[in-house]
């Protein structure tokens, strides 16, 4: 049954303006919360020999590893150009990985040409609840990401909106309401909307599977 089932690749592209906190969301899925569980897991299994020790080593022990040891950085340290890492995820019985394409919103580090959104399957846009200008400048990103990738279907490409950072100051420096993204979401055919904190890993894991729902149910 394991081996029967068929491997997918989605191609995931990130796009928002810069400082929004897309390298951030990006290195918090999976949720920190889950891969500690999986290394218990492992760890527990080889330690009561459900798991002989020497098959510990092929069950991605180091890569969950570097996962776990991956924390949220306050630091700004601007994206140059574009970085993806792979994730592999089982969707309703299929395995899938996601590669997810993290890109640089500094607009001197903009030098993507059309070679990289070919083949994108989906993509998310994310914008900092706290600074309108990220919102405002929505329209740029989606714009720009349908005419470089020219997705045959358009309309129905699938497409989610993150607004980030809704942690900052307990929600007191809020510039954009949940009714306004959400507007603009309907506008563009809607579009689902998420709310996350990469910060405090708040709905980072929800929005990621929904993008790759979305993205196998338009294969
Ligand atoms: P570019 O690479 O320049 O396009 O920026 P980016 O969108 O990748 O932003 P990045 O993830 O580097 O985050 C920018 C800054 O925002 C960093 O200092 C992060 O620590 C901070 N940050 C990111 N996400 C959050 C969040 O959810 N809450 C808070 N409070 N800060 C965040
Ligand atoms: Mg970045």
């Amino acid at each position: 049954m394991e081996f029967a089932r068929k491997r997918t690749l989605l191609k995931v592209i990130v796009l928002g303006d810069s400082g929004v906190g897309k390298t951030s969301l990006m290195n918090q899925y999976p949720s920190a919360r889950w891969k500690a569980v999986g290394i218990v897991i492992l760890l527990l299994s080889g330690a009561l020999s459900v798991v002989p020790c020497y098959i510990l080593p092929c069950l991605d022990l180091l890569e969950l590893t570097r996962y776990v040891s991956k924390k949220f950085s306050q630091q700004y340290k601007a994206t140059i150009g574009a970085d993806f890492l792979t994730k592999e995820v089982l969707i309703e019985d299929k395995l899938v990985t996601l590669q997810i394409w993290d890109t640089a919103g500094q607009e001197r580090f903009q030098s993507l040409g059309v070679a990289f959104y070919r083949g994108a399957d989906c993509c998310i846009l994310v914008y900092d609840v706290n600074a309108k200008r990220t919102f405002n400048n929505l329209n740029t990103w989606h714009d720009e990401f349908l005419n470089q990738a020219s997705p045959s279907d358009p309309k129905n490409f699938p497409f989610i909106l993150v607004g980030n950072k809704i942690d900052l100051d307990g929600g007191s420096k809020r510039m954009v309401s949940e009714k306004k993204a959400r507007e603009w979401c309907a506008s563009k055919g809607n579009i689902p909307y998420f709310e996350t904190s990469a910060k405090e890993d708040n709905n980072v894991d929800t929005a990621f599977l929904c993008i790759a729902k979305l993205a196998m149910e338009h294969e």
